[in-house]
């Protein structure tokens, strides 16, 4: 068991990283020069020069980033905190990124945000950092940022929105949207009903409420150790929320103290308790990729085979949105993060001997809490309310590998697309060049579309879109539906929506954009998925997909911004985090690289 005080061996006395800036009597020039722009507001020498640590807070909100707007409201808090325990707090923005607002997608920015951070905690005097996340790209950009400085980091989840109500039932944020456009597609309603539905779920301040992508991956900080125990379900507006921010304010400035760092508590076992939690809390698809990057980032080996080996026979113990009914209130009225986490730990299915930014580990930290007191929302681990319901790791014979979100598909699919063994189907692909491509031609009778096809994207990867989209989810033609058929297996080199609920086969790595298996297909191949053996294989001889590898020419990309020109050029694929591959090789930058 790793030891309660392994972050504490390190006992020896250390000068403030901020005391180079703002308190070094070697150089006095810069000293003042450091400290006098600091003054023009009003800060004075004792504040820069008596030893107190200056503590950063990462904006991730504005105008433009809606999910995470009262961050900038809640910093306050943060700042009180850090003040009352004896900081220095200096908030400052960092690149912004909206999920749904940004194009082409919000994913080509997540390693622009980290970038964003990595250079301001390097380059400014700060001994430590609250990151505030919440929207879907925050949390892994944050995270990363902090494995690559490993500087002491909190994070501060900014909570899911109210619950949504239309028309007397639960409207979840992004979930809504994929149920209305079927309802709108079935002539059930018309566009202005459409519209209302969608924006019924949008009820308050805060990020999604639904188990997307957002609260998933809030919900995973919190389990690898890196937000305070009950951080990521408390809902924006709540008072409990606010709070938070005033405890995790306070808990960096002992941190500092404690020089208690991301390397102590992102640890191997540390990303598998997140695996183990987010099968339980039937997480997002959009997770695997975004733990693994913050986990290269960190130097810790944490590959998509552990999300099978740790993940994938755990049940699902949470009734949310897109798996379940619930959103982001009920979680947390059920217990949260720490509810879950107490029913892994006592089912022997989590590490309790790791650190967490508490200063104590995940056992410690659990032992008050109680078991959910609501047993609608958060399951017992001996009644769930699904087996085995992690991702399955998928690999074949064109590409290494992809996930598919077993929690998501229902018996009714199952019935009908698994008729006469239950673990394999076999189907004719439709493929689509991109989403336009789809759009544009979805609806083409001549396509031959029925209910034994499987719906096939690429061109929707890292370097193909860029970012990689969130598309895979693609519904069926219109006719269908009317038919009853509200979906059709899919498969794609994009991702899909945390809020969508449709069985896809996502991520799949490579991607066609540089020669992944995906650009072979054709329109009419028949393609087996065998979920038992976690193999998806198109039915062509081997000599004829190498031939068609051979007469394959990569695709003209048009970059429209420097920044899609330097992603692309080095960017890696979905199934190991599309990270910026060369950032990788910066592990642990201030030991390594020496500070400037
Ligand atoms: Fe920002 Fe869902 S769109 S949290
Ligand atoms: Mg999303």
């Amino acid at each position: 068991m790793a030891s309660h005080d392994d972050h504490d061996q390190t006992k020896k006395p250390f000068k403030l990283r901020s005391q180079r800036w703002f308190d070094d009597p070697s150089d006095p020039g810069m000293t003042s020069l450091y400290c006098e722009r600091q003054l023009n507001f009003g800060m004075t020498f004792d504040e820069l020069q008596s030893g107190r640590p200056i503590i950063g807070i990462s904006q991730t909100g504005s105008d433009i980033a809606p999910c995470n707007r009262h961050h900038t409201i809640l910093s306050q808090r943060i700042k009180e905190g850090i003040r009352d325990a004896g900081g220095v707090p200096l908030e400052f923005p960092v690149h912004q990124i909206q999920e749904t607002l940004k194009r082409p997608t919000a994913a080509l920015d997540r390693n622009l945000q980290y970038l964003s951070l990595v250079e301001i905690l390097h380059g400014y005097p700060l001994d430590a950092v609250v990151l505030t996340i919440g929207c879907d790209k925050t949390p892994g950009a944050a995270l990363m940022a902090a494995a690559t400085m490993n500087i002491p980091a909190i994070a501060f989840s900014g909570g899911p929105m109210l619950d949504g109500w239309y028309r007397g039932r639960l409207v979840g944020s992004g979930t809504v949207v994929w149920e209305a456009r079927r309802m709108l597609a079935a002539g059930e309603i018309d566009n202005r009903q459409f519209m209302e539905a969608v924006a019924a779920s949008s009820t308050s301040w805060g990020h999604c409420s639904t188990m997307g992508t957002a609260l998933s991956m809030n919900s995973l900080v919190e389990a690898v150790g890196m937000s305070l125990t009950g951080c990521a379900a408390i809902p924006g507006p709540h008072r409990e929320r606010a709070q938070m921010a005033y405890w995790s304010g306070r808990r960096i400035v002992e941190m500092v103290k404690e020089n208690l760092t991301p390397s102590a508590v992102m640890t191997k076992k540390a990303f598998e308790n997140a695996v183990a939690v987010a099968s339980a809390i039937g997480a997002s698809s959009n997770c695997p990729p975004h733990m693994i990057a913050i986990a290269r980032h960190m130097g810790v080996d944490h590959t998509l085979e552990d999300w099978q080996r740790v993940g994938a026979d755990l049940p699902l113990l949470v009734d949310c949105q897109p798996a379940g009914r619930f959103l982001g209130e009920a979680f947390h009225r059920a217990g949260g993060v720490p509810a879950v986490m107490k029913e892994l730990l006592e089912a022997g299915r989590l590490h309790g001997d790791v650190m967490t930014v508490t200063g104590k580990t995940v056992a410690e930290n659990l032992k008050d809490v109680p078991l959910s007191p609501d047993r609608e929302v958060i399951r017992s681990f001996g009644k769930p309310m699904k087996e085995k319901a992690g991702y399955l790791v998928l690999t074949g014979n064109i590409f290494d590998n992809a996930v598919i979100k077993v929690s998501v598909i229902d018996e009714e699919f199952r019935k009908r697309f698994f008729s006469d063994d239950p673990d394999v189907f076999e189907g004719k692909a439709a493929v689509f060049e991109g989403p336009e491509d789809y759009h544009a031609r979805i609806e083409d009778p001549s396509l031959g579309i029925d209910e034994k096809t499987i719906l096939v994207v690429r061109n929707c990867g890292p370097v193909g879109y860029p970012g990689s989209a969130e598309v895979v989810n693609m519904q069926p033609p219109a006719a269908l539906i009317k038919q009853g058929v509200n979906a059709l297996p899919t498969m794609g080199d994009g991702r899909q929506s945390g809020t969508s609920g449709s069985p896809s086969i996502l991520n799949v790595t490579p991607e066609a954009a540089v020669g992944g298996g995906l650009a072979l297909l054709k329109h009419g191949d028949r393609i087996r998925i065998d979920l038992k053996n976690r193999r998806v294989d198109v039915l062509i001889p081997a000599e004829e997909l190498a031939a068609r590898k051979a007469a394959w020419t990569p695709p003209k990309l048009l970059n429209k911004t420097p920044w899609e020109e330097i992603y692309r050029n080095n960017v890696g694929q979905l199934g190991t985090g599309a990270c910026l591959e060369p950032a990788t090789l910066y592990l642990n930058i201030l030991e390594t690289r020496g500070e400037s």
